[in-house]
């Protein structure tokens, strides 16, 4: 059973290569809105080789000799991070153990990540009883060196204007503890306590990008790095070493994958200036979408000259709200409490169907199948706005998502 899972996973990460396969071709030219988001920003001639390395690294596919496992979510970054669009529910992933405090208590039962798949002779991994699991969904990775290069005093005047928000929308920004390996970004303003604005992942607990790759490879694909240098599922097979290994894979590719996500395109909007598309982003400016979904940001120094002082349009404010007992999942990160998610961006929304079979997997696990659904699903600190959409006639609930398929 567990073969034909992996043989599966295998065709299906085949099927997600060739659909990506595109972006190596589109190196080093700009983005073609219409065939994804790979293609990097402005790059010298030395960084756009950098890129095509990460290119390659993001979408290579482990096996047990390249360091894969023994447990492992998905074989590549390409397999989740589809044309670097919206995830489909085929790689979604389980995350366990409570966070508080004192950390994730389940660490030491190979928390805090399921790997679904194991390589042969290992025994398929459990969530420890006790343990409470949420599940996530590849959020988009377009765009997201920009996001790192928003600058953390945009973050926290983004925070204060909701103060007396009469919609009831507050936000804060998620306050982490980061590793010693991650430098803290640019205009950083760390807090009292030593706690930092992290603005990755779907919680918003991850600091930075580099922070993010470690994770991502160790936690994924059972892969250690000079960073994190312990495989998390060491501690269910006695057998296994329970001391840093020997990174599987090497400093100058993990680099790489950092530059590469930092590189990646932000989405375009297409057919802006059509009626219904302007008529349903002054709506959803009106309803208060926006509050959240942030329209205009810009980014701050970076020493990626592509990526500094750029104005962009995510829809997010990188701030976690509370959105209401429906899409509680019991599960902390950093500071986010249980019914907290940060504000996903918008852009490349109407870019994802298109490399998910044609269809919507929306919201932090996948379950809403179309626009209109995951806007119905918004409470917490977004119902009142979700209301305003709801008494609004079919044309203008039409006009909106017709704006939102153009992001
Ligand atoms: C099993 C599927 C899977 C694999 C494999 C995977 N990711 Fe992800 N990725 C996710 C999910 C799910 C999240 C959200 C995680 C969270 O909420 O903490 C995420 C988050 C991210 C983000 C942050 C996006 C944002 O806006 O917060 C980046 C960047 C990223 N991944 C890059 C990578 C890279 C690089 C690799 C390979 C080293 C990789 N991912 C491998 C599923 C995957
Ligand atoms: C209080 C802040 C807030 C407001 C107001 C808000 N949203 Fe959201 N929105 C979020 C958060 C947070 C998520 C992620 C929730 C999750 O993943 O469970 C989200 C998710 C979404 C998604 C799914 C995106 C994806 O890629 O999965 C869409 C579409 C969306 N919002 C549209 C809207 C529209 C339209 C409105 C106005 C009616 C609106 N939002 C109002 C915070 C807000």
């Amino acid at each position: 059973m567990k073969k034909n899972y992996i043989i599966l996973l295998a065709v299906f990460g085949l099927c997600m290569a060739i659909a990506v396969a595109s972006c190596s071709k589109l190196i080093p030219d700009m983005i073609n809105p219409e065939q994804g988001l790979c293609g990097p920003t402005d790059l010298t001639s030395a960084q756009t080789l950098l890129f095509s390395k990460g290119n390659d690294q993001f979408f290579a596919n482990r096996t047990k000799e390249t360091g894969l496992g023994p447990y492992f979510v998905a074989t590549s970054c390409g397999s989740c991070h589809a044309s670097d669009n919206r995830g489909h529910p085929f790689t979604i992933l389980t995350r366990f153990g409570q966070i508080d405090s004192t950390g994730n208590k389940f660490l030491a039962l190979g928390g805090p990540q399921l790997g679904n798949f194991n390589l042969p002779g290992y025994t398929p991994q459990q969530i420890p009883e006790g343990a409470t699991s949420t599940k996530l969904i590849a959020p988009i990775t377009g765009g997201v060196g920009y996001l790192e290069a928003v600058p953390d005093s945009a973050i926290l005047a983004m925070a204060a204007s909701n103060k007396n928000n009469p919609d009831g929308v507050r936000g804060h920004p998620n306050y982490n503890s980061i590793p010693n390996y991650v430098s803290p970004l640019y205009g950083a303003i760390p807090r009292a306590d030593g706690k930092y604005i992290c603005r990755f992942g779907r919680k918003g607990a991850v600091y930075n990008l580099f922070q993010q790759v470690a994770l991502a490879y160790n936690h994924d694909m059972g892969i250690t790095s000079s960073y994190a240098p312990y495989n998390p599922f060491n501690y269910l097979e006695e057998s296994m070493p329970q001391t840093a290994a020997s990174p599987e894979i090497d400093n100058n590719d993990f680099y790489s994958v950092v530059f590469y996500v930092q590189c990646l395109q932000t989405p375009l909007q297409r057919n802006a200036t059509d009626n219904d598309v302007i008529t349903g982003s002054a709506l959803f400016n009106t309803i208060g979408c926006e509050t959240c979904h942030k329209q205009t940001l810009t980014t701050d120094y970076s020493p990626i000259a592509g990526l500094a002082y750029q104005t962009i349009h995510p829809y997010t404010d990188l701030l976690v709200h509370n959105m209401g007992p429906g899409l509680d999942d019991g599960y902390t990160e950093g500071n986010a409490k249980t019914a907290e998610w940060r504000t996903t961006p918008l852009w490349g929304l109407g870019l994802a169907p298109g490399v998910q079979g044609g269809n919507y997997y929306l919201l932090h696990d996948g379950r809403a199948h179309s626009i209109d659904e995951a806007i119905r699903l918004h409470g917490g600190e977004a119902g009142i706005s979700a209301e305003r959409y709801k008494q609004l006639s079919k044309a203008e609930q039409n006009s909106i998502i017709h704006f939102l398929k153009s992001l």
